[in-house]
């Protein structure tokens, strides 16, 4: 469609306008607008976060929409109790990793706390960055306090695509007095439906409700022309998104993960896989059972072992000329 008719469109419909959204092929990269034809299609939205190039590999290949290099990574990868350490430097260097392993999900960079509050100018050179440097595709902020909101407007305005995000927002622990879910009372409630409109304002594509009660998410995802994307919001939401690291089961709580959302469905337990994989290294290395044969697989011809061995002998290591000869044997004989 041409650029002036999809603008004059552009609050119809697209299924009114091309006779329905057009079937997706899974392996094409997603984009903002093949987002909003699954939205409109009724289709719930996945996203899952990523840190670096092995989870983005696998976010990438399971065929989840959006990619959320999440600042989440200063808990689950970094090991700090809350969000608010990691730097925008730290944040980048993920990103990067996560860009070079996906190449079709939608890639989402989140702003890390103290990156974009001061000023409209910090906030879009700061998302600048993480576009240039990060090679994300889109921002995301969180945003409740009209700064946050500011921020949002302004770095839309320099053409740069953002999620918003409301509810718990783990960069305002200090206000909010902990990680605890929102929208419990009405005036809560209300907030998070007006901070949601506010973000659909100043024009974000889509934005992320965290823990808030089914009704309040239900009521704000109806409100709303973009899609929400709910985690701890129940069902009643366009997409859903986990944690990486929470949705594999890969901290085994208590022992290593500092907080287990009570919203969260692990979908493996892939920590006790790896577990129970170390100890097993441990153990046949213990037992000098590991490395085999089959995984010993540099050679030296039979020839140039009693080479070797003459060397060692000259040089006065005949301790080490045996231990050769001891080894090529071991190996199954020389080659
Ligand atoms: O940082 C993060 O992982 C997030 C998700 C929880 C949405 O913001």
């Amino acid at each position: 469609m041409h650029c002036l008719a999809r603008r004059l469109f552009s609050n119809v419909p697209e299924s009114t306008v091309y006779g329905g959204p057009k079937p997706q092929n899974p392996n094409q990269r997603v984009t903002l607008n093949s987002l909003r034809q699954k939205h409109l299609a009724g289709e719930p939205i996945t996203m899952v976060t990523a840190y670096d190039y092995p989870s983005a590999v696998q976010v990438d290949t399971a065929g989840i929409d959006i990619c959320l290099v999440g600042d989440s990574a200063a808990m689950v990868v970094h090991g700090y109790d809350t969000t608010l350490p990691i730097t925008l430097d730290e944040m980048l260097s993920h990103c990067r990793a996560v860009a070079r392993g996906a190449t079709r999900s939608l890639l989402v960079g989140d702003l890390p706390f103290g990156s974009y509050e001061s000023s409209s100018a910090q906030a879009v050179d700061t998302a600048v960055r993480v576009l240039k440097e990060g090679n994300m595709d889109a921002i995301k902020l969180e945003g409740a306090a009209p700064s946050r909101i500011g921020a949002a407007r302004a770095i839309v305005e320099a053409g740069i695509a953002v999620i918003g995000h409301v509810g718990l927002t783990p960069q305002a622990i200090s206000v909010l007095g902990g990680f605890r879910p929102q929208g419990k009372t009405i005036n809560s409630a209300v907030k998070v439906v007006e901070t949601a409109l506010a973000l659909q304002e100043v024009g974000c594509f889509s934005v992320v409700l965290e823990c808030v009660p089914a009704p309040v998410a239900a009521a704000a995802t109806a409100a709303l022309q973009i899609p929400t994307i709910g985690i701890g919001a129940g069902p009643y939401c366009s997409g859903q998104v986990l944690v990486y690291h929470d949705l594999l089961g890969m901290l085994q709580h208590p022992h290593h993960a500092k907080v287990t959302p009570k919203f969260c469905k692990q979908y493996g337990h892939v920590g006790e896989a790896i577990n129970k994989a170390l100890s097993e290294y441990k153990q046949e290395v213990q037992d000098k059972v590991f490395p085999g044969v089959s995984h010993t697989p540099y050679k030296i011809s039979e020839g140039d072992v009693d080479g070797f061995m003459n060397e060692l002998q000259k040089m006065g290591l005949s301790e080490a000329a045996s231990a050769a000869a001891t080894a090529s044997k071991g190996m199954g004989g020389r080659e």
